[in-house]
């Protein structure tokens, strides 16, 4: 048995050197179009930051683990060929905005479908729009080489930040297809780590359908929440005493309850929005809307945090130098995709604030591109005035004092530990008064901290 992969990103990288690690009699080829993407995943600088991975990596890079361009040649070689390229939302044409871009794995399925012979399983790791599979069938199986071929769905479960752990006790692994002999084939490999019991065997459709589910579930619980801590900042409530309080029902449970600036990630607005176009694909207008508002509420809770940063800052944060701290979309990772950060301090410096940002993984290139992004996103080109303010009103910082200096305000939008143990007195002392913190996560000290001097702000509590 070989294994290949097609898409060295934050799917493929760790869930193949996880397979190499648990299986070091199974070669496992890792290829990308990307070649700075693979130069890093051969240097001691992985392109990801994940905790735990470089132990993984460096145990199989070398011995059964390989990282190349050569595409062609890694289907040509491998029995078993994962498919986990991009899946972004489309930018252009019908279902812009909503559906999937399926161009990356389908020109995956016709470059297998041309260089390979004899018998390939070929496995959809990607997030797929249910029904998927049959295209990528209908492409393999138009070859005139005598290639014969099994299409699997196996859906990626990981979250950044913890992939290595979801990848060693995964709470399940979800297989689907039509052929007992390649299920068993792919559930072999996992076997060697997974108990059996957590190997779930599916159809196609309910693999593929079970992945985006799953999205839609996790992102609803955030999104409802965030809506109660609109409720309670109006009210009086707390949000977390509510979140405990309905959390500890066996029915609802805990996880999941944590009230913020909103969700971010590159999975859980795109595979809502697919979800929501696919039943509007169906006919299911009422289900499309039940889902769209998960996104709906997303976007209105990062508008409302930063509208209540400008409001509390006697409604004028121009030219006041607000300290952002945390750019990635959660803690333990260097993924910045859709992260509320780029959409909070978007809003800010259209309001002329002067921002000056410290993430202790996202790169200073990856921050300026990344509100780049969002400030073109109306028109697909930023205007001059906007590309004033990112010239003269952004600035990255190298740690967490610097950006503090002279502030109004302190905005934390992103978990990481270290925020946690900052000298908030130091801080205080070395900012404007009144000296502003909002806190986007609620993860600080909501006691300790006013009693230091701060004018002290969370998610859901007045
Ligand atoms: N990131 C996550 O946490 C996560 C979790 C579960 C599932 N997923 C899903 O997994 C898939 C991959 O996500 P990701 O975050 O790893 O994406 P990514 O953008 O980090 O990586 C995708 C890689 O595929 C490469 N690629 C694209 N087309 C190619 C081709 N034809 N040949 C070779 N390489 C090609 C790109 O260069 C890129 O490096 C998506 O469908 C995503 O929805 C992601």
């Amino acid at each position: 048995m070989k294994i290949c992969c097609i898409g060295a990103g934050y799917v493929g990288g760790p869930t193949m050197a996880m397979i190499a690690k648990q299986c070091p009699d199974i070669p496992v080829h890792v290829v990308d179009l990307n070649q700075a993407r693979i130069d890093a995943w051969n240097s001691d600088v992985l392109p990801i930051y994940e905790p735990g991975l470089d132990e993984v990596v460096n145990e199989a890079r070398g011995r059964n683990l390989t990282f190349s361009t050569r595409v062609d040649e890694a289907i040509a070689d491998s029995d078993m060929i994962f498919i986990s390229v991009n899946t972004p939302t489309k930018t252009f044409g019908i279902g812009s905005g909503r559906a999937a871009n399926l161009e990356y794995v389908e020109k995956c399925a016709r470059q297998i479908a041309s260089v390979s012979r004899g018998h390939k399983i070929v496995v959809e790791k990607s997030t797929l729009p249910v029904r998927t599979a049959e295209a990528v069938k209908r492409i393999l199986f138009s070859v005139s080489t005598g290639a014969t071929f099994d299409v699997l769905s196996n859906p990626e479960f990981l979250a950044e930040g913890t992939a290595i752990e979801d990848l060693l006790r995964p709470d399940r692994v979800l297989i689907g297809g039509e052929s007992e002999q390649a299920i068993s084939s792919l559930a072999g490999v996992y076997e060697r780590w997974v108990p059996r019991n957590r190997i779930l065997t599916t159809n196609l459709w309910s693999s593929e359908l079970s992945k985006l589910t799953a999205n839609a579930f996790l992102a609803q619980r955030v999104s409802s929440i965030n809506a109660i801590s609109a409720l309670c900042e109006a009210t009086g409530a707390d949000v977390d005493e509510v979140a405990r309080a309905i959390g500890t029902d066996s029915r609802i449970g805990p996880k999941f309850l944590k009230a913020s600036v909103g969700f971010g990630g590159s999975c859980f607005q795109k595979d809502i929005l697919n979800l929501v176009y696919l039943c509007e694909h169906f006919g299911l207008q009422e289900v499309a809307a039940y889902w769209e508002q998960v996104v709906t509420m997303n976007d209105y809770q990062k508008r409302r945090f930063a509208e209540s940063i400008v409001r509390t800052l006697f409604s004028t944060v121009s030219d006041k130098r607000i300290a952002i701290w945390g750019w990635a979309f959660k803690k333990d990772t260097n993924d910045s995709r859709e992260s509320a950060a780029i959409y909070v301090c978007r809003d800010l410096l259209r309001e002329r604030a002067r921002l000056h940002i410290y993430d202790p993984q996202v790169q200073k290139e990856q921050i300026l591109a990344d509100l780049e992004l969002a400030m073109s996103a109306d028109t697909g080109v930023v205007s001059q005035a906007d590309r004033q303010l990112l010239e003269n009103n952004v600035s990255v910082e190298k740690d967490c004092y610097a950006t503090a200096n002279e502030a109004h305000a302190v905005v934390v939008l992103t978990e990481w530990d270290e925020f946690k143990t900052v000298d908030y007195a130091k801080i205080y002392t070395s900012m404007l008064k009144p000296a502003f913190l909002f806190d986007g996560r609620n993860i600080l000290d909501r006691r300790a901290l006013p009693k230091l001097g701060f004018e002290f702000h969370a998610i859901g509590m007045s």
